[in-house]
């Protein structure tokens, strides 16, 4: 029989991997930990205070994960800068692996899910889209968001934070060997979540819910 179900979804970023884990976490009951978040609120905080990141993520508290502006890209790029520092990434290794090992399991995404923090995950996703696809959806984010920005801009800031994770020698962006590699380029949320759930069920998972 299987464990309980633990979903790692990890792959670049505006590849889908946020609006994928929530929509998984709300069909089958589960937590769900943008672990992106994490590092984001250590390099905003850091920024702010002027203290090291190391410090911060050591003391980290929930509230700082519902700042607004952790949503903003320069908090993404604060984040991956804190990211590479192998001592603010072990302070945050615990928490991580704790809330993957609810019973009830659980949904997290981020970069290094599959591979580092839960590498016994039943279920594993490398979600991924190519840069265009992917600056195209940050754009029209950035617009949603009111932001004033070209195309060209978020491409290259974006292939920035991209070089940045995956040359990293702490826990660097890269797929699991067991992931289930899901290109998004060509689909809408709707066609992801339907390959992700048909995986999830050829795996033997079924939704307790009606
Ligand atoms: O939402 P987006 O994919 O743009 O970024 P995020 O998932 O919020 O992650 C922000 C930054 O945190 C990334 O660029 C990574 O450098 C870092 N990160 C990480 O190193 N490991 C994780 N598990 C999650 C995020």
């Amino acid at each position: 029989m299987n464990g309980p179900l633990v979903i790692a979804i990890d792959g670049p970023s505006a590849a889908g991997k946020g609006t994928l884990a929530r929509r998984l976490a709300a069909h089958f009951g589960l937590p769900h930990l943008d672990t992106g978040l994490l590092y984001r609120a250590v390099g905003l905080k850091s920024l702010r205070s002027g203290r090291p990141p190391v410090e911060i993520a050591a003391s980290l508290e929930a509230s700082d994960l519902s700042d607004p502006e952790l949503r903003t890209d320069s908090a993404g790029q604060q984040g991956s800068k804190v990211a590479v520092m192998l001592e603010v990434r072990d302070k945050l290794l615990n928490f991580q692996k704790k809330f993957a090992s609810q019973s009830s399991g659980a949904v997290l995404d981020g970069r290094d899910i599959g591979t580092v923090i839960c590498p016994d995950a039943p279920v594993k996703f490398f979600v991924t889209a190519s840069p265009e696809a992917r600056a195209e959806r940050r754009y029209q984010e950035l617009r949603e968001q009111g932001v004033d920005t070209i195309k060209p801009r978020v491409l290259a800031e974006m292939a920035e934070r991209d070089r940045r994770d995956s040359e990293r020698a702490a826990a660097p962006l890269k797929a699991a060997p067991d992931a289930f590699l899901l290109d998004t380029s060509d689909m809408d949320a709707d066609a992801a979540f339907a390959a992700a759930l048909a995986f999830i069920t050829r795996k033997g998972f079924r939704s307790s819910g009606p």
